[in-house]
């Protein structure tokens, strides 16, 4: 809610919407619609250039080289995809932050593996590297690290640890597409970086959409393989995936949006930064 004065000192109460997405589309309708109707036009609604595009854009966004993005169809799948291409099943210990949305846990049990909470550091909300190591045990075998609110976790000394016990580090990276740490974006510092492009995102899509991006080329054909039915040519299926592809509309409004993502990162900042600013001092806050 928000409090204005009117003439005579009254105090009223307007409502503010958490997030309007109304008014972004509005800003790029001129932009997104020829897209999507070229799109529609064309008929390839599935997989083809629309999807290579945006995962080719989204991969150089992050820093480009040798990373690669796969596209899939949200931020949970891209954590069960990565964790399915990471080998971690039944009988494996994943740790996690305690303090996140469900999916991150979920992932981990979608897998038939065991989530393990390490609690969070009160001042970042992320999980605490100090706390991670005592979590550590013979069946431990991966960790997922979640970045909360686009705040980065501490990557430097979670990967210390992790390559200490031989552990592989996938990123949550829902809630902070564009951060970084240490001046490197999130999602790629650990084996598999997982993003959300669920439409209340910083990076929103038109429904639901998710990427995995990795370093790693085998991991990489792997997640593909496992997004279309564990299929690694036509018709022919070696392991038991999802369907799970990143539909070609929602490539072609991302690919529309991608290149202002920076901006609108900056203006949260700043607005963030507003916020803090002018409820410093209250009691009680
Ligand atoms: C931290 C975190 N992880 C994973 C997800 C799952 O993403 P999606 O809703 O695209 O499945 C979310 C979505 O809210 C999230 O906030």
């Amino acid at each position: 809610m928000a409090a204005t004065f009117s003439k005579g000192s009254t105090m009223t109460e307007e409502p503010i919407p958490l997030l309007d997405l109304t008014g972004q589309y509005r800003a790029l309708a001129g932009l997104l619609q020829p897209q999507v109707e070229a799109l529609l036009a064309s008929g390839q609604y599935i997989g083809g250039a629309a999807v290579q595009r945006f995962e080719e854009q989204f991969a150089q966004f992050l820093g480009g080289g040798s990373l690669e993005a796969v596209g899939c169809n949200s931020g949970t799948d891209a954590l069960v995809l990565a964790l399915q291409a990471l080998g971690i099943q039944a009988g494996d210990e994943v740790l996690t932050s305690a303090f996140s949305f469900f999916a991150s846990a979920a992932a981990i049990s979608r897998v038939g593996a065991r989530p393990v909470f390490v609690d969070v550091d009160p001042c970042t909300f992320n999980l605490d590297p100090q706390l991670l190591e005592r979590s550590i045990s013979c069946r431990t075998k991966a960790v997922v690290v979640v970045h909360l609110f686009g705040q980065a976790a501490n990557m430097t000394q979670i990967l210390a640890i992790a390559r200490r016990h031989g552990l592989a580090v996938v990123e949550d990276c829902a809630q902070a597409v564009g951060a970084c740490w240490g001046g490197r974006p999130v999602g790629t510092w650990g084996e598999v970086g997982c993003f959300s492009f669920f439409p209340s995102k910083n990076l929103g899509a038109a429904g639901d959409g998710g990427a995995v991006v990795t370093r790693d080329p085998q991991l990489a054909s792997r997640v593909r393989a496992l997004r279309e039915h564990g299929q690694t040519r036509p018709y022919h299926h070696e392991y038991l995936g999802l369907n799970s592809r990143l539909d070609a509309l929602q490539a072609v409004i991302l690919s529309v949006k991608l290149p202002y993502l920076r901006e609108w990162n900056w203006r949260r900042q700043g607005i963030a930064e507003c916020y803090h600013r002018l409820l410093q001092g209250i009691p009680g806050l």
